[in-house]
């Protein structure tokens, strides 16, 4: 074991409220952002709810590049709030950006960076918080979560990659999760290296606490023996963290367009999913329901095929 995990433990107390709900995974590209925009747009639409969305992937800030088609040149961002010199007043001003990324609902979203945050240092600054004051940070970042909870009924929270080497330390990925969301939904790629990340001590005992609402396996090849091994691989991981609700989402077209289309195209696939050809788009739609519904009739439902 390396030293790095055998320091104290601090774990941040989660927060007791299901309607904050955050989009993690332990590596990139495995579909958060897409989840985050799907399931927020979709409980925007049938709850006819105000959904705030928070981008806090600086690295990777695709949620932020679709909805502004590109980064924005200036203007209110996360790292400009979390590093601003008077923090209560930057609170007070918070404004977040209305848009549409699905054809049936909007969402309002607070973009991660601005080509001016790049420009001016305050993405260094940011890190340099994190880093050197990550308790400081931490407490910042809940407390952003605190006031849009005023606000809005939902916050949808899209994550960077929560690995070791992600953004720092595992326990300050963990803590961020904690700190700021109070149902966590894992995204993972159909892959056996994916499940023994999850199941091993490294995640598995930080997750306590922390309500898992549901564990997606995304792109899961489009055919049953992708699916039934995708099933019995990770449905032992399912029920170890405890996820409320256990998704295989196969991989999807109108999905993957709405991917690559980003900056050209702002449709999403969750126009009137039970209509929709996508079976994608009907998985997702009852993800979102059952969130709504606030349903924990059993762990682990299953959705998909
Ligand atoms: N189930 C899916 N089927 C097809 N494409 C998908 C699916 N989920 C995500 N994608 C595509 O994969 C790419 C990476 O997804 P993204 O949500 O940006 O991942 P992350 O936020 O985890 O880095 C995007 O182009 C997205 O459209
Ligand atoms: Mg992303």
């Amino acid at each position: 074991m390396l030293p790095l995990f055998k320091k104290k433990e601090w774990l941040e107390e989660p927060w007791d409220d299901y309607k904050i709900i955050g989009f993690g995974s332990t590596k990139g590209g495995a579909g958060r952002t897409t989840m985050t925009i799907e399931i927020a747009s979709l409980i925007a639409f049938i709850k006819e709810a105000r959904v705030a969305v928070i981008d806090w992937d600086v690295i990777n800030p695709r949620l932020t590049q679709r909805a502004f088609k590109s980064l924005p040149l200036r203007g209110q961002t996360l790292v400009k709030i979390i590093t601003s010199k008077d923090f209560k007043k930057a609170l007070k001003n918070i404004s977040l950006h209305s848009v549409s990324l699905s054809p049936t609902s909007k969402i309002d979203v607070l973009p991660a960076l601005s080509y001016e945050d790049i420009d001016k240092g305050i993405v260094d600054e940011y890190f340099n918080l994190m880093y050197e004051k990550p308790e400081e940070y931490i407490k910042r970042c809940k407390e952003l979560v605190a006031t849009l909870k005023t606000e809005y009924e939902y916050i949808m929270n899209d994550y960077p990659a929560i690995t070791w080497v992600a953004l720092g330390p595992l326990s300050l990925s963990i803590n961020h999760v904690r700190a700021t969301a109070g149902n966590l939904v894992m995204v993972v790629d159909p892959s056996p290296w994916s499940a023994e990340l999850l199941n091993s001590n490294l995640i598995h005992p930080k997750l306590k606490g922390l309500r898992v609402g549901a564990l997606v396996v995304n792109m899961v090849r489009p055919a049953m023996d992708a699916v039934n091994w995708a099933k019995s691989v990770f449905s032992p991981v399912c029920e170890r963290i405890e996820a409320d609700n256990f998704v295989v989402l196969p991989f999807d077209v109108p999905l993957y367009e709405a991917g690559i289309g980003e900056l050209k195209s702002l449709v999403s696939v969750s126009v009137s999913p039970l209509k929709h050809k996508s079976r994608s788009a009907r998985y997702l739609y009852t993800l979102a329901d059952r969130f709504i519904h606030d349903y924990r009739d059993k762990k682990c439902f299953y959705i998909g095929p």
